[in-house]
């Protein structure tokens, strides 16, 4: 049991102590942890925090807008956007295995990143949203868990080469206390209780592959999946989207037939896939309601051109993963 304001004016006093007048970088994911991070280094410091924010060009729908709004015009934080799209499809084309995308990704975030870091010559610290189960979990590094079946990426792997001194100013909080954290701070509610969206994004997203035009239907699909399952809700009142603990789309590149007015269609497919789990470790497939799937499904299929047909996974974790890649 803690009192929020007294937590905030405290961490905000040690932020200060520990910076002094130095500037310090942050890497904005647009996730709930760096963004909370960034809320209350702010808070402390105000413009002695500057932000910068890569898009890989595999992010959600208008992700980008959202967090500029959000960090730049509403609560006033200096943040830079980089469109890296361009640099990410380069890399990618041609490369189908997940692991080599997730390496990819990984390397070239870094390298984005600390090529715009190099560029605030008077930053002496690095930021970093880091909570306590990060802290447990990379205490154990090196033991076998199932974590480790796939190379997970985070943002903010640090840029040791970058020379800074860490900032990580979320390290003893859980989760919900991170999310009550960035409520009390006044980040939007809906934001602070995302689901949670992997590094490599829409990369793992797209089966094999990674080309720009699956990843433009993908984060329209997507959309409109999430934005249907916010909308419909229990007899309790609350949405599938709190019901459920993660929901995405995945491109599939597979072509199927299909039939529009009078014309033969020859499409690609788009899987969703919505789970309930404690941990991430194991999971259900979500029994969503057949009336919310099918109002998804027609949607996509009529708005989304390029899509003919829709499927839901009904796959369980093991011996699936939530991811397809
Ligand atoms: P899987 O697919 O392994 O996913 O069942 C478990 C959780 O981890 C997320 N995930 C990732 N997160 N980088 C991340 O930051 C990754 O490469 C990555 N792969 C999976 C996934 O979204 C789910 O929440």
């Amino acid at each position: 049991d803690w009192n929020m304001p007294d937590y905030i004016s405290e961490a905000v006093e040690a932020i200060r102590k520990q910076v002094g007048s130095d500037e310090v970088i942050l890497g904005l994911s647009g996730g709930v942890d760096s963004s909370v991070a960034a809320a209350l280094i702010h808070r402390a410091i105000g413009d002695q925090l500057t932000c910068v924010f890569v898009d890989h060009g595999l992010l959600r729908l208008d992700e980008g807008k959202m967090v500029m709004n959000m960090f730049g015009k509403n609560l006033g934080v200096k943040v830079i956007h980089v469109d890296a799209t361009e640099q990410f499809m380069g890399k990618l084309a041609g490369v189908t295995d997940p692991e080599a995308k997730r390496k990819i990704i990984g390397r070239e975030f870094v390298e984005v990143f600390q090529s715009e870091a190099g560029k605030l010559k008077n930053a002496k610290w690095l930021a970093q949203g880091t909570i306590y189960p990060d802290v447990i979990e990379s205490a154990g590094k090196g033991k076998k868990t199932a974590h480790t079946i796939k190379s997970h990426h985070n943002v903010g792997g640090l840029p040791e080469t970058l020379n800074l001194k860490l900032l990580e100013p979320l390290r003893e909080l859980f989760k919900d206390e991170v999310r009550e954290l960035g409520v009390a701070l006044g980040l939007p509610h809906d934001m602070v209780y995302r689901h949670p969206f992997p590094g490599p994004g829409l990369g793992v997203r797209i089966l094999g592959e990674v080309k720009m035009d699956y990843a433009d239907l993908l984060r329209r699909a997507d959309a409109i999946f999430i934005e249907e399952l916010r909308a419909t809700t229990d007899e309790e009142g609350k949405s599938w989207y709190d019901k459920t603990s993660q929901a995405f789309a995945v491109f599939l590149p597979v072509k199927s037939v299909g039939v529009m007015g009078d014309g033969r269609t020859y499409e690609y497919v788009v899987a969703l896939r919505a789970v309930q789990t404690q941990d991430f470790m194991t999971a259900h497939w979500a029994h969503l309601p057949h009336d919310l799937l099918g109002k998804v499904s027609n949607r996509i299929i009529n708005e989304v051109r390029g899509i003919n047909r829709v499927v839901y996974d009904i796959s369980g974790k093991p011996p699936a993963t939530i991811e397809w890649e």
